[in-house]
């Protein structure tokens, strides 16, 4: 949460990853894989924070997007806090607090909508959305925001009181290519999370969701390219550099 250095990785009670927005965060033995490949013909050279960094890049171009350059010789940090998750926007948190939060990394409402574009691949677990199906905000009925057509099969996904953990695509019919579909489904109605479908409703990040799409009338903007300018934007945050931090020998425990 401090910056790009690896302080997710950490295991042990109370760190970042025991946080609930971060419970159910995955692949972290992909990460302790290549490490040890790594280490065990370069020991000490490469950290964790930039191999997160370099994973990331892969599996955008594993899905068919665009690569880019990472630029390299972050240092891991030593501090992994699960009280630091509360500086994470969360899913039901408005525009404004979502562009708050991503200013005060310094990434501006072009960044956040890229970044959330993010969300063209992967799954989200139905507890984080089902609220929206049923009884959204103690309406009686579902949210509003979601497509007529939707509702139903998202709620034959995630049956009432039914099993919180099934994973369900946050880019229907799209899951694992990397491209803006995910921006067409926020247009239509068919945004997963609350703070999702919100990007189309205020008008600030609209307008981003728009260019991305190519509609008529609005400047165009590439998706694919943004996301790795976005990319190194975010990973160049509060990094540590020269003797700030360490070089992890084993990516989940400090040194
Ligand atoms: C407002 C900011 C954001 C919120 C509220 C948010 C929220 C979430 C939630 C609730 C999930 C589902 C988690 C689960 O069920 O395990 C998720 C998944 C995901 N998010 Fe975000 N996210 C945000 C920003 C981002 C950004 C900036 C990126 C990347 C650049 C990103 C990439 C992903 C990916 C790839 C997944 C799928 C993970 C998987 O399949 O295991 N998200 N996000």
């Amino acid at each position: 949460v401090q910056g790009c250095d690896g302080s997710i990785l950490i295991s042990g009670a109370g760190t970042e990853r025991t946080a609930p927005p971060n419970t159910l965060l995955r692949g972290y033995e992909v990460i302790d894989d290549a490490k040890q490949q790594i280490e065990a013909v370069c020991p000490g050279v490469v950290s964790c924070a930039d191999i997160l960094a370099l994973a990331a890049r892969d599996s955008v171009l594993v899905t068919k997007g665009l690569t880019w350059s990472v630029p390299t010789g972050r240092r891991d940090g030593r501090v992994s806090r699960a009280s630091d998750a509360s500086n994470l926007p969360g899913f039901t948190e408005s525009v404004d607090a979502q562009k708050q939060k991503f200013a005060a990394k310094g990434l501006n409402t072009q960044d956040l909508v890229t970044l959330v574009g993010g969300h063209t691949i992967g799954t989200s677990a139905c507890q984080f959305f089902s609220y929206r199906l049923y009884n959204f905000n103690s309406t009686g009925g579902p949210d509003p925001s979601i497509d007529a057509t939707f509702l139903p099969q998202l709620q034959a996904l995630c049956p009432q009181n039914g099993d919180g953990s099934k994973r369900v695509a946050l880019d229907t019919g799209s899951v694992n290519n990397f491209d803006t579909s995910y921006f067409s489904n926020l247009r239509n109605g068919r945004g997963i999370l609350e703070s999702d479908q919100k990007l189309w409703t205020d008008a600030s990040t609209k307008v981003f969701v728009q260019r991305y799409l190519g509609l008529r009338g609005f400047l165009g903007l590439r998706f694919a390219l943004e996301f790795g300018k976005s990319m190194v934007k975010m990973s160049n945050i509060e990094v540590l550099t020269g003797t700030n931090g360490e070089i992890r020998k084993v990516c989940s425990a400090f040194n």
